[in-house]
């Protein structure tokens, strides 16, 4: 695999080139920068849910979407879980591999160059599904992959989702926002461990919307 081994997606290619250049330039951190594994809450809140419901995360197995540099991946490979984490850049899976080869993790995460849409997910094959800030660059085909991966939750497992809302800046094509309501009414029988929203100014004059859930799938 090479840098120039990006898999052409549904997103822009000026968004994909943004990301790509983040990635990238964590490629020349130091093994110890990459050492370092920081989640938000959205994965914090899924480890407490797992804890709460008794769930033995050894041999977990797991698809995260999206998975960027590598740190939810990771940090929850160190929970004993086996992970299958798809991004289309080159450069976040190369950080991403490294970052677990460093972490000795190698063996339980596997990090694939993919669209995270266009093939079939296994209906009830994962314990988890996770897709954070991903599923919205599908535009038409964020809802109809949203419903792909939840159906591929096995009963009594988990759908971990993070994506934007309003307020945010228009793009163009405009991201497909899921509302808070639509998410809920996707959730729907779903046992809702955690659900919220959230506005935060990521830079000055750039106030974003966010929604998020960690459901767990009725057994
Ligand atoms: C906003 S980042 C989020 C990364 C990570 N989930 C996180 O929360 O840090 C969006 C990620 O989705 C990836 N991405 C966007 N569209 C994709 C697609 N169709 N297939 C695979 N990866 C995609 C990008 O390469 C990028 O790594």
């Amino acid at each position: 695999m090479t840098l120039s081994d990006n898999i052409e997606v549904a997103a822009p290619k000026k968004w994909m080139d943004a990301w790509d250049k983040i990635y990238s330039q964590m490629l020349s951190a130091t093994d110890e920068e990459l050492a370092r594994i920081d989640v938000g809450h959205r994965t914090q809140q899924l480890e407490h849910a797992l804890a709460i419901t008794g769930t033995n995360t050894n041999g977990l197995k797991i698809l995260e979407l999206g998975s960027g540099e590598g740190n939810v991946a990771c940090y929850l490979a160190r929970l004993g879980c086996r992970i299958v984490a798809v991004d289309a850049l080159a450069s976040a899976i190369a950080v991403a591999q490294r970052k677990a080869r460093i972490l000795n993790l190698s063996e339980r995460v596997e990090f694939r160059l993919d669209d995270i849409d266009g093939w079939p997910i296994e209906r009830e094959s994962y314990d988890v599904v996770i897709a954070i800030q991903c599923l919205q660059y599908l535009f038409d085909r964020t809802v109809p992959r949203m419903r792909e991966a939840m159906a591929a939750v096995k009963p009594g497992g988990f759908f971990v989702y993070s994506g934007n809302v309003l307020p945010h800046y228009a793009t163009d094509p405009p991201i497909r926002f899921v509302t808070a309501n639509e998410l809920r009414k996707e959730l729907k029988g779903w046992t809702l461990h955690a659900f919220g929203t959230e506005e935060r100014i990521i830079k000055p004059n750039d106030l974003r919307g966010y929604v998020w859930a960690v459901a767990r799938k009725p057994i």
